[in-house]
């Protein structure tokens, strides 16, 4: 069974791709909570968390929802995949010493390094289409091995990305990014707007209703990107940071994604 989330589709190829290889079912994280109903692991299964990196750390919205899960058997073998722009900080450790919080125990801790999708800040932007594709190649080339270890039942942190100053990140400014910055009220749609409502469909938390042929966001927003990136007539920006810097999505069509970023 693989939990997993996706903004642009970096972590949702991740876990498409873990549950083929190792054939497990696969749950989106904001459906399960959408649906209400109590999720309960009774440790004969293998179970995986599959996310992208937020502030050098897991979503809250992930966190929030595997402490609802009510673990009433330590599953056999637990992994998370994450995927992140950069770098991971200190994932492995806040992950781990939650999971074990609720009773459990992260067995392997694997990280993937995929194209960037957080542009609100100065300073922040997209990869180049190069940069783009060499990282969605390598992590092609990284599955399988990943795969092979998670069916060996390979235990450990097996993550290479956690940079430079990971206690600064993500003990101090995480809190920081949380607390300051993560808002939709910035989200701005211009006069481009077409009304065809993908911005509204695509987020996963469904925090976006279209009233008057216009996005309007109701405040349940993690800062994904989602809306904006898969704008097609790029109309949506956060505040002034995004103007100009492009989108991206996985699997966006490079022609579009290289012309948007000439
Ligand atoms: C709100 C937000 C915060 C992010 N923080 C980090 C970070 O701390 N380190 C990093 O390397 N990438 C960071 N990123 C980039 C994403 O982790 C990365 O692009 C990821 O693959 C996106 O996955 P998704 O397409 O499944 O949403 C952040 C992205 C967003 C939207
Ligand atoms: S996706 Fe873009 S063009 Fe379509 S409704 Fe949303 S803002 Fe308007
Ligand atoms: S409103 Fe946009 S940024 Fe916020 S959660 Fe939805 S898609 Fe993501």
């Amino acid at each position: 069974m693989i939990f997993w989330y996706s903004g642009c589709g970096n972590s949702r190829f991740v876990a498409e791709q873990l549950a083929a290889g190792l054939n497990q079912e696969l749950i989106f994280i904001p459906e399960a909570e959408r649906s209400g109903s109590e999720i309960e692991i009774n440790g004969d299964e293998m179970v995986g968390f599959v996310f992208p990196i937020y502030a050098w750390a897991a979503p809250k919205l992930v966190t929030d929802f595997i402490a609802k899960i009510r673990f009433a058997k330590r599953p056999e073998y637990l992994f998370a995949a994450v995927t992140c722009g950069d770098e991971t900080g200190y994932t492995y450790r806040t992950f781990s010493r939650f999971l074990q919080k609720q009773g459990v125990i992260l067995d392997a801790f694997f990280s993937f390094k995929m194209p960037e999708t957080y542009i609100n800040l100065p300073g922040f932007k997209l990869d180049t289409p190069q940069s783009e594709k060499s990282k969605i190649d390598a992590v092609k080339e990284q599955l399988p091995d990943v795969i092979t270890s998670i069916s060996k039942r390979d235990r450990g942190n097996f993550d290479e990305l956690k940079g430079g100053a990971p206690f600064l990140k993500s003990y101090m400014l995480k809190p920081l990014f949380y607390g300051l910055l993560i808002s939709d009220k910035p989200f701005n749609v211009n006069d481009s707007c077409n009304g065809c409502g993908r911005c509204a469909r695509e987020c996963p938390l469904q925090n976006i209703n279209m009233v008057e042929g216009r996005p309007v966001w109701n405040g349940n927003c993690t800062n994904c990107m989602s809306c904006y990136h898969h704008c097609p007539k790029n109309a949506i920006n956060f505040g002034k940071q995004t103007c100009g810097k492009g989108q991206y999505y996985f699997n966006r069509p490079q022609a579009t994604a290289n012309e948007k970023r000439e």
